[in-house]
Parts: structure tokens; sequence; C-alpha cells
């Protein structure tokens, strides 16, 4: 209940090749990293759109934010900021996408004590 949930879809089909077991483990784990940064309360949104080449998944949340400087190695295996973290979430979301979706996966933006939007490009075919 203390989470503002939102949903966007757009209205035509877009053909990716999507493993859905994997798939849906890597949108549950970014929800998870979102509520975690929210600490449980805040808006989380899910946005689909596309571009020419690529279906585009934007997940947002109001949570505490990444810095720059960590946009990156947030995806390596072991980095955590969580006591009970392991780190592995996002590397492994990165090569779920990467390698069996041919697609991205990256920070948007972010910004300290506002919130993040995650991207994950899925190559369209
Ligand atoms: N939406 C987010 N907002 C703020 N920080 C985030 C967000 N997503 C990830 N992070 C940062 O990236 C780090 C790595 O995330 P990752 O999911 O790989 O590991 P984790 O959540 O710490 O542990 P786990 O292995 O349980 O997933 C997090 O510890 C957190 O600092
Ligand atoms: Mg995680």
């Amino acid at each position: 209940k203390l989470i503002n949930f939102s949903i966007d879809l757009p209205g035509g089909e877009l053909p990716v090749m999507l493993n859905k077991q994997l798939y849906g483990w890597t949108i549950e784990n970014m929800f998870k990293n979102a509520i975690d940064a929210m600490k449980g309360r805040g808006d989380l949104s899910i946005v689909i759109t596309r571009d020419t080449s690529y279906a585009k998944v934007l997940i947002s949340d109001t949570g505490k934010g990444i810095p720059k400087s960590k946009f990156h190695s947030i995806f390596e295996p072991g980095f955590t900021t969580k006591k009970r973290g392991w780190g592995l979430g996002l590397s492994l979301a990165k090569r779920i996408i990467e390698e069996y979706h041919d697609g991205r996966v990256s920070v948007l933006k972010s910004e300290i004590d506002k919130g993040t939007t995650m991207q994950i490009s899925l190559k369209l075919i």
C-alpha cells in the first residue's frame, strides 16, 4: 500500500525475442532494487516505449538515487551498498539482457534523493 505503482504500455505490439522466465526475474530484481532505494515507500513506474530498433523498458523510482560515479560500477558482480546485499542482481540482469536478448541495460538518469530511471533496451525483431 505504500508503493504507488503505475504502468504505461504502448498500444501496438513490440515483437522481441523474450525468455519469459529470465526477463521476469530481471524485472523482479530491478523492482526490488527500486523498492529498497525508496525504503518501501514511494512511486514506482514502468513505461514501455520504442525507437526504431529497440523496445525500451523504463523503470523509475523516487528513491535515494545513484551517484553519477557509480552508474557503471553498480553492474559489477559484488558491488552493493546494502548490509545484506550480494551485489549480484544487476550483474545477472545485465548478462540476461545482453547475452540472451541482444539488449542493453543502463542507468538512464538518476538524481540523489530524487530517484532513478533504469532502462532496458530489447532488440526489436
Ligand atoms: N533503483 C536504484 N536506486 C538506487 N540505487 C540502486 C538502484 N538499483 C541498484 N542500486 C544500487 O546498486 C547496487 C547493486 O545492485 P544489485 O541489485 O546488483 O545488488 P544488491 O541489490 O545490493 O544485492 P542483491 O544481490 O540482493 O541484488 C545496490 O546495492 C544499490 O546501491
Ligand atoms: Mg538487487
